[in-house]
Formats: C-alpha cells, sequence, structure tokens
C-alpha cells in the first residue's frame, strides 16, 4: 500500500434495516493523519457507517477499504489495523479496567509484559487508576467509557473509530484524551475517525470533517471549505455550518407547544 494511499475510502456504501435506509451510497475519503469528525442529527447514520467501517455490520452493499484492505474481503486485515469504541459498550462487566484492557491487548497478539508496561500510564491518563482493580459492573457511565478508549488504543492502531468518544468523559479526561490523540496523529501518522454533536469540540478539534444527513453525505472536507460551501461568512461557526448543511428546524411553535414554554400566557398563570 503506497504511504499516500486514503486511510478510509468508501464506494456507494449503503446499509438498510428493512425499508429503511440508513447509510444511503456513501462516498468517503479520508487522509492519513488526520483527525477526521463526522458529524449529522440523531439517526442519521454516523453509528452504522462506523460499525460497517470496522466490520462489525455487514453494508447491505457498496464496500470501503480501511488501512487499504477491502472491509468485505479482508475483515481479519482490516480488524488488526483498527482500534474501535462503538457506540454500545462491549465490556465484561465481571472484569476489571486492567482485565479488561489486558484481554484487548492479547487479543491483538500483544506479549503480556508489554501489556502490563502499557496498562499503569495509560488509566493514569485517563485517570482510571484508582479504579483499576474493581469490578466494571460498580463502575460509571464514564468510567466505562474510559475503559472502551483504553481498550481501542492498546495497540497503538493504525486507525482509530471512535463513537462518540468524549460523550459523558469530563473536561480534565477530554482534555488529556485530545492531547493524545493529536499527538499520535502528529507523531506517528495515526488517523482518528469519530463520531460527535459537540460543535464546538469539532471545530477546534478537527482537520477535517464530515456531514451526513439521513445518511446521505451533506458535506466532506476542511471546514473552512464546508463554509464556504454554505456560503457563510469566514467567521462562521461550525454549529452554523452544519444547521446551514443539514437544515434548520422552525423554533418551537407557540400555537401548540404553548402549553409548554409558556408563551402567550401571563407568568401566573404559567
Ligand atoms: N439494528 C438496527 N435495526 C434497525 N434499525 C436500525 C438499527 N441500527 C440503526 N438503525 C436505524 O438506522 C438509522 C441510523 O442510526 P444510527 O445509529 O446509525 O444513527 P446515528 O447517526 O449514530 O445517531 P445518534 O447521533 O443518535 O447516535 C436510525 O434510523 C436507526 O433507527
Ligand atoms: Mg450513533
Amino acid at each position: 500500500m503506497s504511504a499516500n494511499a486514503a486511510a478510509i475510502r468508501t464506494a456507494e456504501l449503503t446499509r438498510r434495516f428493512g425499508q429503511l435506509t440508513a447509510v444511503d451510497q456513501l462516498n468517503l475519503e479520508v487522509p492519513r493523519g488526520v483527525i477526521f469528525g463526522f458529524l449529522g442529527p440523531n439517526g442519521a447514520g454516523k453509528s452504522t457507517t462506523i460499525n460497517m467501517l470496522t466490520s462489525l455490520l455487514p453494508p447491505t452493499s457498496g464496500t470501503a477499504t480501511v488501512a487499504g484492505h477491502d472491509i468485505i474481503a479482508q475483515p481479519l486485515e482490516v480488524k488488526r489495523r483498527i482500534g474501535v469504541a462503538p457506540e454500545g459498550l462491549s465490556l465484561y462487566e465481571r472484569l476489571t479496567a486492567s482485565e479488561q484492557i489486558e484481554l484487548a491487548g492479547r487479543l491483538h497478539g500483544l506479549p503480556r509484559d508489554e501489556i502490563l508496561r502499557r496498562i499503569p500510564p495509560l488509566l493514569e491518563l485517563l485517570e482510571l487508576g484508582g479504579a483499576a482493580n474493581k469490578m466494571i459492573l460498580d463502575y460509571s457511565a464514564g468510567m466505562k467509557k474510559k475503559t472502551a478508549l483504553a481498550c481501542a488504543l492498546i495497540h497503538v492502531p493504525e486507525i482509530l473509530f471512535l463513537d462518540e468518544p468524549f460523550e459523558g468523559i469530563d473536561p480534565i479526561s477530554t482534555r488529556a484524551l485530545k492531547g493524545l490523540l493529536r499527538e499520535m496523529v502528529d507523531q506517528r501518522g495515526t488517523t482518528v475517525f469519530f463520531s460527535t454533536h459537540v460543535m464546538e469540540l469539532a471545530e477546534r478539534f478537527c482537520d477535517q470533517v464530515g456531514i451526513i444527513n439521513k445518511g446521505r453525505l451533506a458535506g466532506l472536507g476542511p471546514i473552512a471549505d464546508l463554509r464556504a460551501a454554505a456560503g457563510l461568512a469566514e467567521d462562521a461557526s461550525l454549529e452554523e455550518v452544519f444547521v446551514r448543511t443539514v437544515g434548520a428546524k422552525a423554533d418551537a411553535d407557540d400555537e401548540l407547544l404553548g402549553w409548554l414554554t409558556g408563551a402567550g400566557r401571563p407568568a401566573a398563570e404559567v
């Protein structure tokens, strides 16, 4: 594979669930060594796309190459090169974080000594050190999420797929994780593909973004390009770009929702 080949390339990638087309002929290209933010409203098809790219879910039609390998013909080659923190966490709740991360490392063929050397600094970075020997069953939601992130990182993958990685993670750990990912990208040429709803974070953290809406790609590239494509000024925020690209929803209808918003009623009555 040539050094400048794309990290991820999809070709008419499609997934249907019965009548619903969750991902619709997606043509996406993500270069190596970038942080790529995958944005879209709830139900747009982000997780379905990530699940297909990581060989967790077969496409209905179309295909993709990830790290130079076809997701359908060479799923093991793909899995070897990627780290995944999927939306539905799949942790063994009766293991401790250390055991769960060790298991992830062993499944990737790492020697035990090496795994045990890597775990403590990773737990420290994620501020999980204190809970390392407690069963995952007793973790908070954020602690579980951090454990899943550590599992995705332990084997130093070429490409990371992180489905809403910062959701439920506190600001201190978010900052630490962002710093770590940025260094991996800059120093090693790692590619990070992540989904998020947090526009401020995406704006500051991503090199490129893709916007998906109702299963279709609505925008792709550096934020400045999307801003221009949406006809917005240079200082327009990513939130504005997103709303313009996806289509704004009208404000609450005071006729119909006055009972909730309190619009049109005297304060005492509300
Ligand atoms: N296993 C499934 N069976 C049936 N429908 C599904 C399944 N998984 C996803 N869908 C549907 O596919 C569409 C896309 O879902 P997906 O989870 O990919 O959205 P998303 O962009 O990740 O949304 P969110 O931001 O809420 O996480 C939704 O309409 C969802 O109901
Ligand atoms: Mg999702």
